[in-house]
């Protein structure tokens, strides 16, 4: 079993910081979104790992390396452009020969471990019916943003619909998929969508159309497409809902830690709360200032006579004289500061390299 894990696309829905950095590699719970996936591949007994990586490329190949990292060995397989997700399987062909393979859209974060997931194929392949894919579904109450199945009373998959008007059940597709190497067939055979995409769902229904079974799993955990800010925050929130105390960092007397909250190697803490759940890296500095639930501050970050709450603060960046900045996204080096005091809450998305100065 191998795995593709989708890191190529363009991710207009998170501009600004999307300009500079790919969406993958934006940090929850300080940790980059790419890399919940691929230890999750690496946790369900999958090592041999194909990336698709687009105009960001460079910066995910320095990022994952050859994966020896997570215990895993990467191949990065280029898109010129975001062709749509059957297209990225076309593109793999090579790496991926005949073996069966996940196919894992690298801005998805599930709660659920995979492995079950993937030892359950494994075992209906074995079984009198293989079937030549499996879909992982989810209940969701807005179904006309997503790919939907529709399922027959034994709980087989009989269509896949993108975006329906009227949708025909509340299961949407979750961004990870089991293949056999019969979907290159379908991928090769299938026309771009209106969009102008190759659509898996067209590739899956063309199995379908075919005759071949595909299996469904309903997923219980959560499940989050980061594409966009407030599901971000929202994944940021579950994530840190996990986290074990754990510091390594400097606190003085006058301040005082909350709740369950990681402090990263050279971090101090001067004069400041900590109300976790709350991640911060390392060699951070946080002076006369409160750090609230559910945020997570990066490496060489300084947050001075400020506070922050339910937001992301990505490394080398400065929050300064700041009452209130919430649900917030601050690139990497950037610098957020306010010359004249006046309480007011901000709510910002702050791109890579910016400065912000509140008048
Ligand atoms: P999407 O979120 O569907 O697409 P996108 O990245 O183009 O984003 P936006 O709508 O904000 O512009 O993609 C899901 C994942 O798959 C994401 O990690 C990007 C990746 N992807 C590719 O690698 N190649 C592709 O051709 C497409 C469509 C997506």
């Amino acid at each position: 079993m191998k795995a593709l894990i989708l890191a190529g696309g363009a991710g207009t829905r998170l501009r600004p910081i999307t300009h500079t950095r790919a969406k993958q590699l934006v940090p929850v719970a300080n940790k980059p979104i790419l890399h919940y996936g691929i230890d999750a591949m690496v946790a369900a007994g999958i090592e041999e790992i194909g990336v698709i990586v687009g105009d960001t490329r460079a910066e995910v190949t320095s990022n994952l390396g050859d994966g020896t990292q997570f215990g895993a060995s990467i191949t990065y397989i280029p898109q010129d452009a975001p062709l749509g997700l059957a297209h990225c399987v076309l593109i793999a062909r090579e790496f991926l020969g005949d073996d069966d393979f996940v196919m894992y859209l690298g801005d998805n974060l599930l709660e659920q471990d995979l492995a079950a997931f993937v030892r359950a194929f494994e075992a209906a392949r074995a079984g009198e019916e293989p079937p030549a894919a499996q879909i992982l579904l989810k209940q969701v109450p807005d179904p006309h943003r997503f790919g939907i199945a529709t399922l027959d009373e034994s709980g087989g998959v009989v269509a896949l619909v993108e975006k329906p008007e009227d949708p025909p059940s509340d299961l949407a597709l979750v961004g990870v998929y089991l293949f056999t190497s019969r979907v290159h067939d379908a991928v090769a055979a299938i026309e771009p969508s209106p969009r102008g995409e190759l659509e898996i769902t067209d590739a899956i229904q063309w199995l379908l159309d075919r005759g071949e079974r595909v299996r469904c799993e309903l997923l219980s955990g959560w499940w989050i497409d980061t594409g966009k800010l407030t599901p971000l925050l929202e994944a940021n929130r579950l994530l840190l809902e996990k986290i074990e105390t754990h510091i390594e960092g400097s606190i003085d007397d006058a301040s005082s830690i909350e709740g369950r909250v990681v402090i990263g190697a050279g971090t101090e803490i001067v004069n400041s709360t900590i109300r976790g759940p709350v991640a911060i890296g390392a060699g951070s500095r946080i002076v006369d200032s409160f750090v609230g639930p559910f945020s997570a501050i990066g490496n060489d970050c300084e947050v001075r006579h400020s506070e922050i709450e339910h937001s992301v603060v990505m490394d080398d960046s400065s929050i300064t004289d700041i009452p209130r900045l919430e649900d917030s996204l601050i690139g990497s080096d950037a610098r957020v500061a306010r010359s004249r005091q006046k309480p007011r809450a901000l709510r910002l998305m702050v791109g890579d390299h910016c400065q912000i100065d509140v008048e």
